[in-house]
């Protein structure tokens, strides 16, 4: 039995090139090795949105789109909305029961987070057991292994801690322990040097179309010290040259090359890398496109995804339910 894998992504906008990279490849390439299930967590979305929910249920089929298109294939993976399996619901609530209130407090991620984001209220019961829910996820389907992002260990060292208590406590190995599995790819910063996020609107779009793509590289910052076309400059310090190590490999000696002896502009260098962006992302427009005529299809796949998942936590179901009220 190949080992099963779980992760999710909160539909809360548009995927960009962070998501293919940090993510999504990955994603796809699992899928040969292991049985996959990815969720489209738009409880963990609410927890966040909860005063502007009405784009949520679009942003998830949206995101449907996005994964399917970058090879997502539902043919070899379950893919679903996590608010159509109701037992993530059920099963939070038993790990709630067990889960002390200190290590959700402690939680890095959590007081992070109530630090920064200061334009919605996060004071909320749900919010501080947003990690209960994302263990009830990847526990319901007894994954082994959960490729994920830096930033989400801490969640998934909570998930472990949780697994282990519960197993304690009613005495029986119901839960595995899982695993991180992290991408390797470098992280790709945005078109302003800072974090790729929505929320800078610095991100280059899935779904932006080539025109788009190349007006938003060529408004990417380059290397502060060349003011002029005729001043060499530093590679190093420039974030197109990061995204030519990651679209277009075989050509970065060149670029280094025109770059340090000045023979190429900035311009004409945003140019090019535009090219090969669009080039990758060529096929996943059109797949899209392709899909996107169809809405029906998409639900239909998420429905059955759903019934797919379903009759996975049903049997964990089961067991949780014997282990805890006998
Ligand atoms: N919290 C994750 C994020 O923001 C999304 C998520 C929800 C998740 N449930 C999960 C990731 C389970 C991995 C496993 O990216
Ligand atoms: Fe950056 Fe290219 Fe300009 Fe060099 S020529 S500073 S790599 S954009």
């Amino acid at each position: 039995m190949p080992k099963r894998v779980f992760s999710a992504m909160r539909p809360t906008g548009k995927l960009h090139l962070g998501h293919l990279l940090g993510a999504i490849k990955n994603w796809v390439s699992l899928q040969n090795t292991h049985e996959c299930v990815f969720s489209i967590a738009n409880w963990h979305a609410l927890m966040g949105e909860y005063e502007n929910s009405t784009g949520l249920q679009g942003y998830g089929i949206e995101m449907a789109l996005d994964w399917i298109a970058c090879g997502i294939d539902p043919q070899k993976s379950i893919l679903y909305l996590q608010s159509d399996v109701s037992e993530h619901l059920e099963l939070q609530m038993f790990l709630s029961c067990l889960t002390p209130l200190g290590w959700l407090e402690r939680n890095p991620t959590y007081k992070e987070q109530l630090r920064e984001i200061t334009t919605r209220d996060l004071q909320t019961y749900a919010f501080l057991g947003y990690p209960v829910l994302q263990a009830a996820d990847i526990l319901l389907y007894k994954a082994d292994a959960v490729p994920i992002g830096e930033d989400q260990l801490p969640h998934l060292e909570l998930c472990r801690e949780i697994a282990r208590r519960f197993n304690s406590i009613y005495k029986k190995e119901i839960f595995p322990d899982c695993k991180a599995i992290m991408t390797e790819t470098p992280r790709l910063l945005g078109l302003d040097n800072r974090k790729m996020s929505k929320s800078y609107d610095n991100a280059i779009n899935l779904s932006d179309d080539a025109a788009l793509v190349e007006k938003k590289v060529v408004s990417m910052i380059t290397d502060p010290q060349r003011a002029r076309k005729t001043d060499p400059g530093h590679p190093e310090d420039c974030n197109v040259y990061s995204y030519y190590k990651v679209f277009a490999s075989s050509q970065t000696q060149e670029v280094y090359h025109w770059c340090t002896k000045a023979l190429k502009g900035c311009v004409d260098c945003k140019r090019n890398l535009a090219g090969h962006i669009n080039k990758e992302l060529d096929p996943i427009r059109e797949k899209r496109n392709e899909i996107a005529q169809d809405k029906g299809k998409i639900e239909n796949i998420l429905k059955e995804g759903a019934s797919k998942a379903q009759c996975l936590a049903q049997n964990t179901m089961k067991e949780v339910r014997q282990a805890v009220w006998g």
